[in-house]
């Protein structure tokens, strides 16, 4: 059985593959040759989260795959009422075909997976955030009809989408430069892992250094969800590092620019970035539902 906790579980191959198959199915979409593989199969998508974007895409790609999409909530389930998750695990598996979840803790993804008798995909945790990097690359890959040698930059937090981005770089031997400041850095271990693997990752304190000369820039709210409390320290230690039309100047000339999305504009990144010529993030959102039915056809192992 096979879970997509995170990108590494796709392996390089799997990972160029289900991009492939998100480029078949973004090219499909709506003719009378879309296929229709989850047809007769239910999926349960959990979030104890916020989402507009993943829960949507997931939705939307369950219901055009011809498969029964259920969303659960824990404030609209026992979830929410302190029901264990393992309990969860083992209802839930014993009806439906997959499962994905938004939480917290990788820890509570893992106890899914442990007690799930059906494959997870991981729909945000704050380790990573798989399927959004999945969209991140597909845009950047329709766009410039390749990822190999391209300069990717990440600005901010070193968050679970800095983090993703470790892994995505690792995988595909890219070269990717952090600039995160002090207390917000990236986990170690990504790091690690990725350079392993032979990514060219660094991490750096000033943005221009990560932007200079890049092909692709990324950046993410300064507070995610769940980080509320923190939000004045991480305005005040986050201050000078929004993308704004300076800094994105000092990038290659045309830089795409990229952002998970939900976006601040004034804080994160300038409203003139987000609207301007250079912003991909529209065609990166619709990138959503396209990589979501490619991610749930390699976890149930199914043919697109
Ligand atoms: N980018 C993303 O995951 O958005 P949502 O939080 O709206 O799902
Ligand atoms: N880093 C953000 C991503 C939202 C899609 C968060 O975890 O809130």
């Amino acid at each position: 059985m096979r879970h997509l906790s995170c990108l590494s579980d796709l392996g390089p191959d799997g990972l160029l593959g289900v991009l492939d198959a998100a480029d078949t199915f973004k090219d499909q979409r709506g003719s009378a040759s879309s296929p229709r593989p989850l047809t007769g199969r239910s999926v349960a998508l959990v979030f104890e989260k916020a989402s507009t974007r993943t829960r949507v895409s997931l939705e939307i790609a369950v219901a055009e795959l011809g498969g029964h999409p259920l969303v659960l909530t824990a404030a609209g389930s026992q979830m929410g009422r302190g029901e264990p998750l393992e309990d969860t695990a083992r209802v839930l598996s014993r009806m439906v075909h997959a499962i994905t979840l938004r939480t917290a803790e990788d820890q509570r993804l893992r106890q899914l997976m442990a007690f799930s008798r059906v494959p997870v995909i991981n729909a945000l945790t704050d380790d990573g955030h798989p399927l959004q990097l999945l969209a991140d690359l597909m845009t950047v890959r329709r766009a410039r009809g390749t990822l190999r040698g391209l300069r990717f930059a990440w600005l901010g937090d070193g968050n679970n989408m800095a983090n993703s981005w470790i892994e995505a770089a690792g995988l595909l031997q890219a070269e990717l430069t952090l600039a995160c400041p002090h207390g917000y850095l990236p986990s170690q271990q990504q790091l690690e892992r990725a350079l392993a693997r032979g990514g060219k990752v660094r991490v750096v304190q000033h943005p221009h250094e990560a932007v200079q000369g890049a092909d692709v820039v990324s950046t993410d709210v300064f507070t995610s969800m769940g980080q509320e409390a923190e939000s004045a320290a991480r305005l005040e230690a986050f201050k000078g590092y929004q993308l704004d039309e300076a800094l994105l100047g000092q990038a290659a000339p045309d830089a795409m620019v990229l952002h998970c999305l939900p976006a601040h504009r004034g804080e994160e990144i300038s409203a003139g970035v987000l609207e301007g010529p250079q912003s991909h993030v529209w065609d990166q959102a619709e990138a959503r539902l396209h990589t979501a039915k490619a991610a749930l056809c390699w976890a149930l192992e199914l043919n697109g």
